[in-house]
């Protein structure tokens, strides 16, 4: 019983060295994670949430943090009516909401530089 002991007492000081290393790298992982989860948005919402200009689709780029929560949550809730968003903001929790709030807060809702559709 006590060799049990032993060897499952090993495994687990086994695993922490192991895993130690990712556990502290925890911040990029979450930054990557976060930026896959913008990316989903952008196939309607345009690149970084910069929306075509005049198109149906609204931009998220530069909303400020609390409307753009109160959008998400009146979306999962069904207080706001919407086509497609009602689905969607049912996938993400107040966490995932904050952080791609903050997100897209943090981006200026025109590209750096100039506009890629006033060139020329
Ligand atoms: C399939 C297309 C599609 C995708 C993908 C999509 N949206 Fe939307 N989004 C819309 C449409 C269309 C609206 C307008 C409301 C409606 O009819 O659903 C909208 C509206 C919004 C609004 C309200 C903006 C405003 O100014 O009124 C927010 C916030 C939003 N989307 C966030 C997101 C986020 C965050 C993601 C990614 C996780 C996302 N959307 C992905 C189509 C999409």
């Amino acid at each position: 019983m006590s060799d049990r002991l032993a060897a499952t007492a090993s495994l687990a000081m086994i695993a922490n060295v192991l895993l130690f290393p990712y556990a502290a790298r925890g911040q990029p992982a979450a930054d990557l994670s976060l930026s896959s989860l913008a990316a989903t948005c952008a196939g309607c919402h345009g690149t970084a949430g910069r929306a075509v200009r005049g198109g149906a689709i609204p931009s998220l780029a530069g909303m400020p943090r609390e409307t753009f929560i109160a959008d998400m949550l009146g979306f999962r809730d069904g207080t706001r009516p919407a086509t497609i968003m009602q689905q969607l903001a049912k996938g993400f929790d107040e966490a995932r909401i904050e952080a791609l709030a903050g997100y897209f807060a943090a981006r200026g809702a025109e590209p750096p530089g100039r506009p890629a559709n006033t060139a020329r």
